[in-house]
């Protein structure tokens, strides 16, 4: 069985957050302390997954090769992918087409940003299920700007749909999507909406309608940031600060997940630990090293 593979879809002109996204792309803005892009891998990683293709406008590409390299340095694999022009989140499925190789595939999008007690075993019980597909339902305060599921009367889920005027709930479908391999053949199916986008919830009707896609609710317990908007970006640095300070935890560290994960070593984690040495990032990795020296001098 060939193993799922990660997609972030970091396209987009970001438009909507113009001017700060005319000279850089939105996905390597600040959330905090980070690029916004470490909080999408991040999820990834907590998924266990380690090949991923990361999809960009041709012009920013460069500045992602830049800011993550070959991903090495996290003991992944990272192949950069360009979307000329974007037609719709369904659209990745057909760039991703070759690096995916008929594997199954888990998509985030590049803004979306999760966090809760217990979210590795959440993505790690979706990761498992490798017919159709599944999605997570969030219940948030202005669904009309999501893609909406519809339940029947007995709960269960009859549609989804894009930006309604009249919600059916007030469950928005978080940008998060674990896909069988049959992705990129449905996506060449689609026809695109009235908005002339190939959307990613037709993809997802056409799985529901096969009785093939399971709809996770992400309860309360768990934060779904996106960072669409000038307020919602400020938002969610000030959520990871308030965290970070209050815990002296990071959110979202790429090192941590992945010397954690027994993806890289000390000499690696030493090595990134050197590198941000002049900042509190640095010191926080260093920090992870020296907790590992006493608990392996205690035994551990
Ligand atoms: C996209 C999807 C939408 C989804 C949302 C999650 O919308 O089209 O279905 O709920 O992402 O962030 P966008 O944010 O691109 O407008």
């Amino acid at each position: 069985m060939t193993k799922r593979k990660g997609i972030i879809l970091a396209g987009g002109t970001g438009s909507r957050l113009f001017p700060i996204t005319m000279g850089v792309s939105k996905q390597l803005l600040p959330i905090y302390d980070k690029p916004m892009i470490y909080y999408p891998i991040s999820t990834l990683m907590l998924t266990g997954i380690r090949e991923i293709a990361i999809i960009t406008t041709p012009h920013d590409q460069e500045q992602f090769v830049r800011t993550l390299g070959d991903g090495s340095q996290w003991g992944l694999s990272l192949t950069y992918i360009t979307q000329p022009k974007p037609d719709g989140l369904a659209q990745a499925y057909l760039l991703a087409r070759d690096f995916l190789d008929g594997a199954a595939s888990v998509m985030v999008l590049g803004d979306n940003i999760f966090f809760g007690q217990g979210l590795p075993q959440l993505l790690q019980e979706a990761d498992q299920n490798l017919h159709g597909g599944t999605v997570f339902a969030y219940h948030v305060a202005d669904p009309e700007r999501y893609g909406v599921v519809g339940f029947d009367g007995d709960d269960k889920v009859v549609e989804i749909v894009e930006k309604p005027e009249v919600p059916p709930s007030r469950y928005a479908v978080t940008g998060l999507y674990f896909l069988d391999g049959t992705a990129p053949d449905r996506a060449a199916g689609i026809k695109p909406s009235a908005r002339g986008e190939l959307e990613i919830t037709s993809l997802l009707q056409s799985y529901l309608g096969e009785e093939a896609l399971k709809v996770k609710r992400m309860g309360r317990g768990y934060a779904w940031l996106d960072t669409g908007t000038h307020e919602s970006l400020l938002d969610a640095s000030n959520f990871v600060r308030t965290l970070e300070k209050r815990q002296g935890l990071q959110t979202g560290s790429l090192e941590e997940i992945a010397f954690e994960s027994g993806w890289i070593d000390r000499e690696m984690l030493a090595e990134r630990a050197r590198i941000f040495s002049k900042n509190a990032y640095g010191e926080y990795l260093a920090g992870l090293l020296a907790a590992d020296d006493s608990w392996q001098q205690s035994g551990g």
